[in-house]
């Protein structure tokens, strides 16, 4: 078949491999009908996630049709499925509590030290994620093999439009669950860093959970601009400094909740920001941790500090002092997506939730390496990128 593989920073090609197989007697094997590149994605293609090894398939929110199954799938053959990114058993002490990113069966057992050693216990698997993650294949590809089919997959009624859905397998609900951790009251005041996918849903859904204002921060126009449809207030850190508009908009008291949905590569040229650089480019450090920074500085007293934004080492200059002081709340993670498909996919059914409105460019899966380019240099425009193995 052909996939996407990760051959180095800035090197992905679509390359002709083996095709997957049941390994187990829950998984099954689907066929990709739509896979979308993530922003996480870029974290690899930027080279800053480790354990990568040249080859590795790419690719974590896809979808397609079921066309062989394990003798313990419940799965058939020719169901339509949205798969999630975290890779769960669903019969372990935090899957039992629907935490399924932090499973504990999710990684073979070769791949639990490093998890282990790191963060001090293993996490679940993620597709097309680093060894450190389960080294299992992702989706970006013709075909991929799913584990625990009978608990992950989500079953998509007949005549559903791809595009319709396809989000439920990442973002969507990582949006949701960070407006969620953001523990939204109604009245609230809500900021939120970085208009990309998954701050855009965080956006749709704090205003779905009651928040009367939401303030979105990026430096894209044209992403500015779509949180605006929403309802949102926007800042651009280029034009307004953060931290003072927010002090206006908000009467000097800073918003209630503050969700960071920008990640370990924070753009601009603030001085912790370069320091950040120039550390991580020296192997000094890991993260580029500005807007989570700035995040707790600007959220009100006693407010709650929401963070889906992905971070994957130790930092430094993170303002605890503040924190503490404050009375602030944390809460973070990858995303238990399993949790919240069922209740997303009805919203999508009821029209509650418009998704297909962040797809800028549709491409066939031999056009990867392309769309990995232009989402990495041209953000702006770029907000999702959807591959379909046979598009043309
Ligand atoms: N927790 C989870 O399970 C989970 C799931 C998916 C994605 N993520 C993470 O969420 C983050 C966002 O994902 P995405 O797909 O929306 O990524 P993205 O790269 O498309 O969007 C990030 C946005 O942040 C903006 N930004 C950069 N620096 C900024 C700054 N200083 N202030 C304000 N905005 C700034 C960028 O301009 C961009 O629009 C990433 O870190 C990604 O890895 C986490
Ligand atoms: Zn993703
Ligand atoms: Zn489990």
């Amino acid at each position: 078949m052909r996939a996407l593989a990760w051959h180095g920073k800035h090197d992905v090609r679509v390359d002709t491999v083996d095709d997957p197989e049941i390994v187990n007697q829950r998984d099954c094997i689907i066929k990709v009908t739509a896979t979308a590149i993530c922003g996480s994605d870029l974290h690899l293609y930027d080279g800053y996630i480790p354990t990568m090894q040249a080859g590795d398939i790419l690719g974590h929110e896809f979808m397609g049709e079921v066309v062989e199954v394990g003798s313990k799938s419940t799965l058939k053959k020719g169901q339509k499925v949205v798969v999630p990114f975290t890779i769960a058993c669903g019969t372990c002490y935090h899957c039992g509590k629907h935490q399924y990113s932090a499973c504990d069966n999710g990684l073979p057992a070769d791949n639990q030290d490093i998890a282990q050693e790191i963060y001090g216990q293993p996490m679940s698997g993620l597709f097309g994620y680093s060894h450190m993650t389960g080294g299992y294949a992702g989706g970006q590809a013709e075909y991929v093999r799913v584990p625990f089919s009978d608990v992950g997959p989500i079953v998509i009624p007949d005549g559903v439009d791809d595009e319709k859905v396809l989000f439920l397998s990442d973002i969507l609900p990582t949006g949701w669950m960070a407006a969620e951790n953001a523990q939204i009251e109604p009245g609230d005041t809500v900021a939120v860093w970085g208009c990309g996918p998954v701050g855009l849903f965080a956006v749709q859904s704090a205003f779905l959970m009651g928040a009367e204002r939401v303030i979105a921060i990026d430096h894209f126009p044209h992403r500015l601009e779509l949180a605006k449809k929403f309802g949102a207030e926007t800042i651009n850190y280029e034009e307004s400094a953060v931290y003072e508009a927010l002090m206006v908009m908000t009467g000097g008291i800073g918003p209630d909740a503050v969700i960071d949905s920008v990640g370990l590569e924070a753009h601009g040229f603030f001085v912790d920001n370069v320091v950040d650089q120039i550390k991580a480019s020296t192997f000094l450090g890991t993260d580029r941790t500005h807007s989570i920074r700035q995040a707790i500085i600007a959220c009100r007293k006693g407010g709650r500090v929401s963070m889906p934004a992905v971070y994957g080492g130790f930092v430094d200059k993170f303002p605890l002092g503040a924190f503490m002081e404050k009375g602030l709340t944390l809460k973070t993670g990858q995303t238990h997506v399993q949790h919240y498909m069922p209740a997303l996919l009805n919203a999508i059914m009821e029209g509650k939730i418009d998704t297909t409105f962040l797809i800028s460019h549709r491409m066939d899966l031999e056009d990867a390496p392309k769309g990995y380019d232009m989402f990495k240099n041209n953000q702006n425009e770029v907000t999702k990128v959807v591959l379909k193995p046979g598009f043309n």
